[in-house]
């Protein structure tokens, strides 16, 4: 019979029978060669086998060529165990290191600061795929082999493993009951930033002021009569359990941004509308249904949510795995912090019903800041400061400055005929327009990169 690791019932089974008594030897280590529970600083690898014998064993700059082996129960998602390889082949200076559950196996290789994944296959196809593994962390492969960059060999479709992605997909709010904070200007940007760094990434405009919605592009009609998006818009995803499901009702904003985002959108209408879901208690999990429906398609869905606590705000944090709460740490966004937090918890009430866990508070984001020298070196940190003593939140390590490209780009117009037309712009696409825009793209860039690095997707 095969041996098949997906039989494995718990992480001492994994690192027993998978890696002890088939991994390592298959792949070469003599038990001279390898290590189990070794503690390092503050780490403590599962595992850390070596090509060369060396004893004592020292990883510095000079490291021997090294592999790290993490076992997890079979039920534990590998996605939430990457960043902490990552921590641990970075700071260790290891360059290979294999995680798996039993269900699935994963080879990562460090680059620099990072690691990428270079190999990824099921439990039960590990005895047909042991000759790959060996070509990357096989003992002999890698005395011989230590200086080919072995990313280049990522295989792809190398298995029938049913995921297409590393990961699964991950919902943010973007959230503060204060208006004008920069929520929609963070939403929109932040979705184009991740968009161009290859993301797919589905926007939803949940706020009656349907400002999402006209920031994309959607909104391009002039007259009443020619509104589209009153029939199908993100109401309907929640009036409904059995119609209107999320490829129907969202649209695709082209010219806005390159690649394209695609939008559920929004309409004013949605006020009158919601008393009749508040009666309704499923319309506060319909999104989270249909969105379970598409999470193939999508890496990130961002929603942008009304300055309020109604129900809008109330189905988006309930929906998202993630919060960021854009401020811009001036007093009155501080003192709506508070009320922040209650509907936080509030929320994680309705959440415990469902069998949800609570939502994860990415930080607060200080979003529109001056850019005066003075206020930077003195107010700035001080405001920065108060966020995690005073109000105990956590505070994202972007900052969106206040610059006038964000509202310009906005607000580009075309003119087709006598009529001038809403023609926005991503910040990201408009800074390959004008130059005096990029320090503003620059700025979401690095926001995405701080985002994908919190949701351990990169
Ligand atoms: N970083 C920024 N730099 C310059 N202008 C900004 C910035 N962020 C937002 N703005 C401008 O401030 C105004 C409010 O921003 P935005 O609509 O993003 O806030 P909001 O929190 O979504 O508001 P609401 O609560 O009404 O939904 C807009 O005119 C926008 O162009
Ligand atoms: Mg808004």
């Amino acid at each position: 019979m095969p041996f098949n690791p997906e039989l494995c019932r718990n992480e001492s089974e994994v690192e027993s029978k998978l890696i002890v008594q088939y991994l390592l030897p298959q792949l070469g280590y003599t038990p001279d060669t390898w290590h189990q529970e070794v503690a390092v600083g503050s780490i403590r690898l599962d595992f850390l086998a070596f090509a060369a014998q060396v004893i004592p064993f020292v990883l510095d700059a000079n490291s021997p060529l090294s592999v790290v082996m993490e076992a997890k129960h079979p039920k534990q998602n590998l996605n939430h165990h990457v960043l902490r390889l990552r921590h641990y082949l970075t700071s260790l200076n290891v360059r290979y290191g294999l995680l798996t559950n039993g269900k699935e196996i994963r080879i990562y290789q460090k680059l620099h600061t990072n690691i990428q994944l270079i190999f990824q296959c099921s439990g039960k196809e590990v005895e047909i795929k042991i000759d790959e593994i060996k070509t990357l962390i096989g003992r002999e492969s890698l005395k011989e082999g230590h200086l080919v960059d072995k990313s280049k060999v990522q295989i792809e479709n190398n298995s029938n493993f049913e995921t297409k992605r590393q990961h699964s997909m991950k919902t943010i709010a973007i959230y503060h009951n204060k208006g004008g904070v920069g929520k929609t200007t963070v939403a929109v940007n932040l979705a184009a930033a991740l968009r161009k760094k290859g993301k797919n990434v589905l926007l939803v405009d949940i706020d009656s002021q349907a400002n999402t919605t006209f920031a994309t592009g959607l909104i391009k009609f002039q007259f009443e009569e020619d509104d589209n998006l009153r029939e199908l818009n993100v109401y309907h995803l929640l009036e409904s359990g059995d119609f209107n499901f999320i490829p129907e009702v969202l649209r695709t904003s082209d010219y806005f941004n390159n690649p394209e985002i695609d939008v559920i959108p929004s309409h004013i209408t949605l006020i009158e509308y919601q008393d009749k879901l508040n009666k309704i208690l499923a319309s506060r999990s319909r999104l989270v249904t249909k969105l379970k429906r598409v999470e193939d398609n999508y890496d990130i869905v961002i929603i942008d949510t009304p300055p309020s606590r109604d129900l809008y705000a109330e189905v988006a944090l309930i929906t998202s795995d993630y919060l960021i709460i854009p401020s811009d740490l001036k007093p009155f966004a501080n003192q709506g912090l508070p009320t922040v937090k209650n509907f936080v918890n509030q929320i994680n009430e309705s959440r415990e019903m469902m069998g949800k866990p609570p939502i994860s508070i990415m930080g607060v984001l200080a979003s529109k800041i001056s850019t005066n020298a003075k206020f930077l070196q003195y107010n700035f940190p001080k405001q920065r400061e108060v966020i995690s003593e005073r109000y105990q939140l956590p505070l994202m390590e972007a900052v969106i400055y206040d610059r006038t490209a964000l509202s310009e780009c906005m607000n580009q117009t075309i003119t087709v005929g006598d009529l001038e037309y809403p023609d926005p712009k991503s910040i990201i696409k408009f800074a390959e327009l004008k130059t005096s825009a990029q320090i503003s793209a620059e700025e979401f860039n690095v926001l995405a990169d701080e985002v994908i690095q919190k949701l351990g997707i990169d």
